[in-house]
């Protein structure tokens, strides 16, 4: 398969194409794509839904037997199938040992949160020791805001993308509002320019430029959740360094589905969750990072028993013995069930490898934009259209596209999904349709596009 140094992925599947002899609107074209996959053994090493266990199809109009189409990895990654083991594991263990399985293998309770230090490290760029599992994502992003956030009358400002996930929202606001500031004045959000759907770069610098030495803390989502678009981590971080803000990323729907380097861009921190392209299961485990440079701030936020270090925890002193960078931010024991599930997940990255993945999802992604710019983009007054949000800039965005559509898009919605397909729409007008190259094929994205222009042929007559 390609190189992402390519950058336009039409370029590459039109060259496959011509060297095959084959219409690369065609099946077969997406059969020689995924014949020639090297990554397509992994989508057995998860359960992939079928169409009768799903509560929406229409056991009429689907094959119950069949697997549908999940493209919905951006929400909620599939499970993979070393999860049921790995979790009996920790219950057969439970069960048997009682309070011994805190320290017995695998994955002692007492110690499970060491797990994934390496593996999560390498998905997100940084040194082992920089990077934790604990609580969930939003908790999280709290409890480094209460180190990082420390706003002063001159600085104290948040800085976050328009129209971001709620709870990064909230939190932003909450924290503000905890330290004695008004949210409407201390959380700046940047959004599109008018009739345009994503940030430009240009428009993040420029607002660092003006208000940079006001703003505390730049803590944007490497990628958004709405529209798809990846943030420049790298240029950001540094403008917002130039003018002395922290930086923190929320790398939510970026982690196992983009390249990221925490350590490189010498980001302060970060964090994420791993239910979605991670495939941990739903509320899964948080991860976080501290920039190794910090190690030692750590007097200014919340201690539980879990801050003390390891070595000297359970001599039960009276004052916190206070862990280094981002294990002195962990406050309960962790649960070893869920380290599992983590654990089942991070074992087939550490397989397929990420720069595996990246060079798939240039192409799967790239084949998803030729295909619906071809088929749902008509001229005719009456055709329904749809329109991609995304960047079409393969630099700004990961696997996910989200398209709006000139037709009313919870009834497209009901009908894709009467018909097998598993995607998600997120208000106020915007599907998220995301081939994950973990587990999904050239065939899903073949197959989708086949059954959104049986439902847009339906919306037609029906004049929806
Ligand atoms: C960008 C972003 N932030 C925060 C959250 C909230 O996550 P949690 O409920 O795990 O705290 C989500 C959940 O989807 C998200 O996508």
């Amino acid at each position: 398969m390609a190189t992402t140094t390519e950058v336009n992925p039409l370029k590459v599947l039109s060259s496959i194409a011509y060297q095959h002899d084959v219409d690369i609107l065609s099946p077969e074209f997406a059969k020689i794509m995924d014949e020639m996959d090297p990554l397509r053994h992994f989508r057995e090493r998860f359960t992939y839904p079928k169409n009768g266990t799903l509560p929406n199809t229409d056991k009429k109009l689907v094959d119950p037997n069949e697997e549908c189409v999940y493209l919905c990895g951006n929400s909620l990654g599939l499970k993979p199938r070393t999860a049921d083991t790995y979790v009996q594991q920790q219950l057969d263990k439970w069960a048997e040992t009682g309070v011994e399985t805190h320290f017995l293998e695998p994955l002692p309770a007492s110690r499970c949160d060491q797990y994934g230090k390496e593996e999560m490290g390498r998905l997100v760029g940084a040194k082992p020791s920089s990077v934790t599992l604990m609580n969930g994502l939003t908790v999280n992003l709290h409890l480094l805001l209460m180190s990082f956030y420390q706003p002063t009358n001159a600085r104290y400002k948040i800085l976050l993308e328009g129209h971001a996930f709620p709870s990064d929202r909230y939190a932003m606001r909450s924290q503000a509002k905890l330290r004695g500031f008004d949210p409407d004045d201390a959380v700046i959000e940047v959004y599109p320019r008018p009739n345009e759907h994503t940030i430009r770069t240009e428009d993040i610098l420029k607002l660092l430029e003006q208000e940079g030495e006001k703003i505390a803390v730049v803590c944007m989502s490497g990628v958004q959740y709405y529209t798809g678009q990846k943030f420049d981590m790298g240029l950001i971080t540094k403008a917002a360094h130039d003018k002395g803000c922290f930086v923190g990323w929320d790398l939510a729907h970026a982690v196992g589905n983009v390249e990221i380097r925490l350590d490189d861009w010498d980001v302060d921190f970060a964090c994420w969750c791993t239910y979605k392209y991670m495939n941990s299961g739903p509320g899964c485990l948080g991860g976080a990072y501290v920039n190794s440079k910090h190690n030692k701030r750590n007097t200014d936020h919340l201690h539980g028993w879990w801050s003390n270090k390891e070595t000297t925890r359970f001599e039960m002193r009276d004052e916190c013995d206070v862990a280094d960078g981002v294990d002195s931010f962990r406050l309960c024991n962790p649960p070893p069930i869920l380290v599992a599930l983590a654990k089942a997940s991070l074992e087939i990255f550490e397989e397929a490898k990420m720069e595996n993945l990246l060079k798939k999802q240039f192409l799967l992604t790239g084949y998803l934009e030729h295909l619906v710019k071809t088929h749902f983009s008509s001229g005719q007054l009456d055709a329904p259209t749809a329109t991609i949000i995304t960047p079409e800039d393969t630099t700004q965005r990961g696997c996910q596209l989200s398209f709006t559509f000139s037709f009313p898009l919870k009834q497209i919605h009901k009908e894709i999904q009467k018909r097998g397909v598993v995607c998600d729409v997120r208000l106020p007008n915007a599907m998220r349709i995301t081939p994950v190259p973990l587990y999904n094929s050239f065939r899903d994205v073949y197959n989708f596009i086949k059954i959104l222009q049986e439902v847009f042929a339906l919306c037609k007559t029906e004049g929806a």
